[in-house]
């Protein structure tokens, strides 16, 4: 079992609206697994609306089966359902 996460095959990157993928860019995790501490750092702050949407774009495009064509304003929007 992979200790970290792998994108390949990942379950966020075959959503076409990429809701997922773009809520966890943009506020990270924290989770406790059976082998420690899991932690994907935020980017929400640190990244524009059209930079994180072209990043999404890119990886359920690469990883995933139904790749997204999201934009700027999708990510605007996702940012008021997520944590900052
Ligand atoms: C631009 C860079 C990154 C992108 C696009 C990205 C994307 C993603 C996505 C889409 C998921 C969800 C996968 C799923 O549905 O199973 C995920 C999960 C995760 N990522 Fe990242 N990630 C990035 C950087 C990082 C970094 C730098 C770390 C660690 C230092 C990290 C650690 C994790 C962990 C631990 C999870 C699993 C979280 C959980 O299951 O609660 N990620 N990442």
């Amino acid at each position: 079992m992979l200790d970290y996460a792998n994108l390949v095959g990942a379950r966020a990157l075959n959503d076409p609206a990429a809701t997922n993928a773009v809520q966890i860019v943009l506020s990270g995790s924290t989770r406790d697994s059976a082998h420690g501490s899991l932690y994907m750092p935020k980017f929400g702050l640190a990244y524009s609306d059209t930079e994180i949407a072209a990043v999404a774009n890119y990886i359920t495009a690469r990883f995933g089966s139904s790749p997204s064509n999201i934009t700027a304003a999708n990510v605007r929007d996702l940012r008021k359902e997520v944590s900052k």
